[in-house]
């Protein structure tokens, strides 16, 4: 089931998250859950979701990347199920990049994420994951678990002056030399 997105405005778009107890991942509604957020981040062509974008406080964000025709030059990253995330930064050094959000429609922005961390959350059946994720994997993991505290990314633009509607983005930013007109 497709599920309707929160946008920016919308109250839950600025919750904290709180954690998922072992015995909510393990019931039906909640296995239903991730499938529905799953779907949602395939019919929006989003690489990520996050349960606040879909009306709910919990910890629990969903995240791929593979041939994404928003983000067509990113590395693949596998579908992946993030419960409880705890992020730790593996190397200081932040990289601008531009990212845009389903609860932020038809816009983009420059962002500067942290290169390189750790992610230590539990999988879809209450499996502890720990990932190492760099460049764009890393930037991802960073917007979802964001959400999950209430922020967006445009609280983290040091410039709002980079902020651009997708189309002019794909005109003038991702194309190597655009038409003049
Ligand atoms: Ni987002």
């Amino acid at each position: 089931m497709i599920l309707k997105v929160a946008r920016l405005g919308h109250p839950i778009v600025r919750m904290a998250a709180r954690q998922v107890t072992i015995d909510e991942i393990r019931s039906r509604d909640f296995q239903n859950l991730i499938d529905n957020m799953v779907e949602t981040m395939h019919e929006y062509s989003g690489v990520g979701l996050a349960a606040t974008q879909v009306h709910l406080p919990i910890q629990v964000a969903v995240l791929e990347v593979e041939g994404n025709p928003r983000y067509p030059d990113a590395p693949s990253v596998p579908l992946t199920v993030l419960i409880n995330p705890v992020v730790t930064i593996l190397d200081q050094e932040q990289i601008g990049g531009y990212e845009g959000c389903l609860s932020i429609p038809d816009l983009r922005g420059m962002v500067p994420r942290f290169k390189r961390l750790r992610c230590e959350a539990l999988g879809r059946d209450g499996e502890k994951l720990t990932i190492i994720a760099e460049d764009f994997h890393a930037r991802v993991i960073q917007h979802e678990t964001d959400h999950l505290k209430g922020e967006v990314y445009l609280d983290r633009m040091p410039d709002m002056r980079t902020l651009t509607h997708l189309a002019e983005f794909q005109r003038y930013i991702l194309e190597p030399n655009p038409p003049r007109k």
